[in-house]
């Protein structure tokens, strides 16, 4: 079956990012990330960031949720959902953006905060000129 993106999907990867979100482990920073990733056959897959007392072991939840479509078999992703409370919905950091792009290079990625101030990118967009298999 063909993969449609249509709002009702959207919302459920939405709530399902605030679902993972709660779950976040940000002792540190207290900046909780959820992080939703929908696979090709509508299968949504999520990821929080999980801090750590050595700084820089952190994970992000946008690859928390990459790894965990892949536990599932899934690496064809269709669309990212990227939640956070910041006042600008952030987008994902450099290493997310290239953890992404390894999947699908020119995935849409919504970026919002719980109270939806949506902002849509294409990956492309996000990281031009980039890096990946076919650079090898
Ligand atoms: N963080 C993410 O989970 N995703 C991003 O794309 C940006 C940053 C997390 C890492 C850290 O736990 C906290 O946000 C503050 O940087």
């Amino acid at each position: 079956m063909k993969f449609e993106m249509n709002n009702a999907l959207v919302h459920a990867a939405v709530n399902a990012a605030l679902l993972a979100r709660e779950h976040a482990y940000a002792p540190y920073s207290a900046f909780r990330v959820g992080a939703a990733v929908v696979d090709g056959s509508g299968a949504i897959h999520v990821g929080c960031n999980v801090e750590n007392a050595s700084y820089g072991l952190t994970n992000c939840a946008e690859r928390a949720a990459i790894a965990a479509a892949t536990v599932a078999g899934r690496r064809d992703i269709q669309f990212c959902v990227v939640v956070t409370e910041a006042r600008q919905p952030a987008s994902p950091c450099g290493a997310c953006r290239q953890v992404l792009f390894e999947c699908a290079p020119d995935m849409p990625i919504l970026c919002t905060t719980p109270d939806r101030k949506d902002v849509w990118y294409n990956l492309s967009e996000l990281l031009p000129n980039a890096f990946g298999p076919s650079s090898l």
